[in-house]
């Protein structure tokens, strides 16, 4: 398998893995106390990890600037340093949060905000443009996000900004974001146990990149949760909201998620991959347009995830298999 792809019409070139930023923001929280984030983090380690992953060949980093209320792209920013230049940086805009307490206050859909928005994100992120900006309100209102669109082709035209993305599992949504010229890409859940075949067709069809979030199913697809193992007080999947799966409601992994892995293990596992590996192997083998971006905490994390790249994607036979394991 190539190990780079490309980030959709834009041309631009990145490691068929990104590395997702969101649990080295660490904690943070809702108004309602709601958890955000994945838990204490430690910022050194949080450090290494970006640079070791650098060091293995991953050109991709995906943030938002509400990641720890933007603690993520401060650490994120200070860990590229000189290399920012090397890489491709994708963040996200849309909710309102505050960086003293750590909190998410709202969102805002608004152009005025989108600004703003940008300019506090080149600041903690220290640089003056970004490769790849997406809007994070992924239910928004697709008429207004037709004037965040069109205000994205203006911050192209002022070099602010490469390219950008909507962060949505809607193909509907999506489909108004890629009428824009400079629109390279959708962010959308996908992996092994949560296959999004509307989406990806649309990414096939429009020319996108298909950037996968929650690739390892947030932790699920690395085979280290067991049932009824309690997460960290702090970590949302101690406390998971609607949206969230796999979880239950809080007090471990969700035992019919486990008994799925369990079917597919053999097939992951396939060729020495580790089960985290075999599920990234799943996604590239998926489609041509995937990216997944798993999160890390780690600088063991970031190696094992990184050493996927060399082993590759599954074959068809493979894919067809585990479409059957799982009754599909
Ligand atoms: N709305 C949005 O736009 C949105 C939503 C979700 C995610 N995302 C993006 O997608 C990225 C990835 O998705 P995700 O964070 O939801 O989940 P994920 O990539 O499916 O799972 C990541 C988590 O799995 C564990 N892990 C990773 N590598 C491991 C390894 N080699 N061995 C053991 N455990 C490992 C780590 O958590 P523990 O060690 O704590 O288990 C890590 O934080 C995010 O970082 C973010 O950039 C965006």
């Amino acid at each position: 398998m190539e190990t780079t792809r490309t980030l959709g019409r834009s041309g631009i070139e990145v490691s068929a893995l990104g590395f997702g930023c969101w649990a080295i923001g660490g904690e943070w929280q809702d108004t309602d106390g709601q958890p955000l984030g994945w838990g204490r983090v430690d910022d050194e380690e949080s450090v290494r990890a970006v640079r070791r992953a650098v060091d293995l060949g991953v050109t991709f980093f995906d943030t938002a600037d509400t990641y720890g209320a933007g603690h993520s792209e401060r650490v994120l920013g200070r860990a590229l340093g000189k290399r920012r230049a090397d890489v491709v940086v994708a963040t996200k805009w849309g909710n309102v949060f505050d960086e003293d307490t750590r909190t998410r206050t709202g969102g805002d859909a608004s152009p005025a905000h989108l600004r703003r928005a940008l300019t506090a994100s080149l600041d903690r992120l220290g640089t003056d443009y970004v490769d790849l900006y997406q809007f994070h309100l992924s239910d928004a209102d697709p008429e207004q996000a037709a004037l965040l669109r069109d205000a994205c082709e203006e911050l192209v035209r002022e070099g602010l900004i490469r390219a950008y993305a909507w962060s949505t599992d809607d193909p509907a949504r999506a489909a108004v974001f890629a009428e824009g010229p400079h629109c390279a890409a959708v962010q959308h859940t996908l992996n092994v146990l949560q296959d999004a075949p509307a989406m990806v067709r649309l990414c096939e069809e429009a020319g996108l990149a298909s950037i996968n979030r929650s690739p390892l199913a947030m932790g699920l697809l690395t085979g280290k949760r067991r049932a009824r193992q309690p997460l960290e007080a702090g970590d949302i999947r101690s406390r998971p909201p609607a949206w969230l799966q796999g979880f239950g409601d809080g007090s471990g992994a969700d035992p019919e998620w486990l008994a799925r892995i369990d079917a597919v293990r053999d097939v992951l596992t396939s060729e020495g991959r580790t089960l985290g590996q075999g599920a990234l192997a799943w996604l590239w083998a998926r489609s041509p347009r995937t990216i997944p971006i798993p999160g890390f905490r780690s600088v063991a994390q970031a190696e094992e995830n990184a050493a996927a790249l060399e082993k590759g994607a599954l074959t068809d036979a493979q894919l067809t298999e585990v479409d059957r394991l799982l009754g599909r």
